[in-house]
């Protein structure tokens, strides 16, 4: 519930405005009351009429409107909020956030607030996918902004794809996550992200090809669930997800050790493509060729299995232990054999072959391995596999 929570609605100029009438009857049914503002482009859309009618409040649209600011200046209207969220969050709109913007109410609005913001960007597949949108999304996630969806699927403007705005029941969900009020709250997730890279002297290392793109985007995913995040992670390609506890290590060895000094968790999810072998004789100083044309020998020795040892844990084993498989043929039976093995509760596969282009990749497709058997994932984007993924953890923690 959102009871006695204050939203201030910034609803942008897309067709999906329409869906924003129904947020605001969906978050009055869970208590909050809200606060509407149109941009100029939204009245397009739809009329300060409806939104003020089902808010039960003044909109406010204009700021330079004078009897506004006698009432309420712009300042104190972005603060009397709880949470200020975007909805639609247009290209343009998060153009202005990400650039700094303020020259309209909304935009001047997001700059003032001291408040989370939550944007639900909705637009046209090829606007989404614009390199110049992706820039400022990113910017926006490192400013802290929250971000809900965007779906895909069928577009207004008859094409398909990533753009469509979240659908309502999943912006609930996502505002009150940002309250820190989703089903995850006062529950502690402990995921494992990205590669390890084993020294072999001061210069070199062995590495792996994942981006820790899967893990990141479940720790976002866990966050906006509610749950505290503990997110260790291995030398990624992308930046840690913010709102979440960092803690970065370069091995597998560091990485084990990061995992035992963690709080109690109640789920743990190990993301991470973790070395098996690390070099037992890695030179404190850098190999040189001597010249007599022999190759250094290095000598492997195993790693610790991160995964397995906490699932074996007698004493604080985490009530849910989440493996992924990253497998090259027959998937569905290595990951099966895997999860016995190691002891975890579920196997999150997937196919890693050079040809899907999984391995730092957007998209995933997978197959959950659990107690039930093996169920299939459609392919999917990163982003939609954590969310799902995060909903499942939550079901089984609520369980
Ligand atoms: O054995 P394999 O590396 O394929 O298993 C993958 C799963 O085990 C992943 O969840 C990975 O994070 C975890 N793992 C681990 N410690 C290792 C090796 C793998 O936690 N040393």
């Amino acid at each position: 519930m959102l009871t006695n929570k204050r939203i201030l609605l910034i609803i942008g100029g897309g067709i999906a405005a329409y869906k924003s009438l129904d947020l605001i009857r969906r978050l009055r049914d869970q208590g909050a009351s809200v606060t509407p503002v149109l941009t100029r482009a939204a009245e397009e859309f739809v009329t300060p009429l409806s939104a003020s009618a089902l808010a039960a409040q003044k909109v406010y649209r204009d700021l330079f409107d004078l009897t506004d600011e006698a009432e309420m200046g712009h300042i104190e209207l972005s603060r009397a909020a709880d949470l200020v969220v975007v909805a639609p969050a247009t290209a343009d709109l998060m153009a202005k956030m990400a650039g700094g913007l303020a020259n309209d109410l909304a935009s001047t609005l997001l700059m003032a607030t001291d408040k989370r913001v939550l944007i639900a960007p909705a637009m046209n597949v090829r606007m989404w996918e614009h390199p110049a949108t992706q820039r400022n999304l990113a910017t926006l996630k490192g400013d802290g902004v929250l971000v809900v969806g965007p779906d895909e699927g069928n577009m207004a403007c008859g094409e398909f794809g990533p753009g469509r705005m979240s659908e309502v029941p999943d912006i609930v969900a996502a505002v009150g996550a940002a309250l820190g009020d989703g089903p995850l709250k006062g529950k502690h997730v402990l995921v494992t992200s990205g590669p390890t890279h084993e020294p072999i002297d001061p210069v070199r290392y062995i590495a792996n090809r994942s981006s820790g793109a899967q893990g990141t985007a479940l720790a976002a995913a866990l966050r906006d669930l509610g749950a505290k995040v503990t997110f260790v992670t291995g030398p990624a390609n992308v930046p840690p997800p913010a709102g979440v506890n960092v803690v970065r290590v370069e091995s597998a060895g560091d990485m084990a050790a990061a995992v035992d000094a963690a709080p109690q968790a109640d789920a743990a999810v190990f993301a991470a493509a973790v070395a098996d072998w690390r070099v037992l004789n890695a030179s404190g100083s850098k190999m040189k060729k001597d010249g007599s044309g022999k190759a250094p020998a290095l000598e492997f020795g195993e790693n610790p299995d991160i995964l397995a040892t906490v699932s074996k844990r007698t004493q604080g084993r985490p009530r849910l232990v989440v493996g992924f498989a990253a497998e090259t043929d027959d998937v569905v039976e290595n990951a099966t054999s895997k999860r016995k093995r190691k002891g975890c509760d579920w196997i999150v596969a997937n196919d890693v072959s050079p040809g899907t282009g999984i391995m730092g990749g957007d998209q995933n497709k997978i197959v959950l391995i659990s107690d039930d058997g093996a169920e299939e994932w459609p392919r999917m984007g990163k982003d939609e596999v954590a969310r799902r993924l995060a909903q499942r953890i939550a079901d089984a923690l609520a369980g």
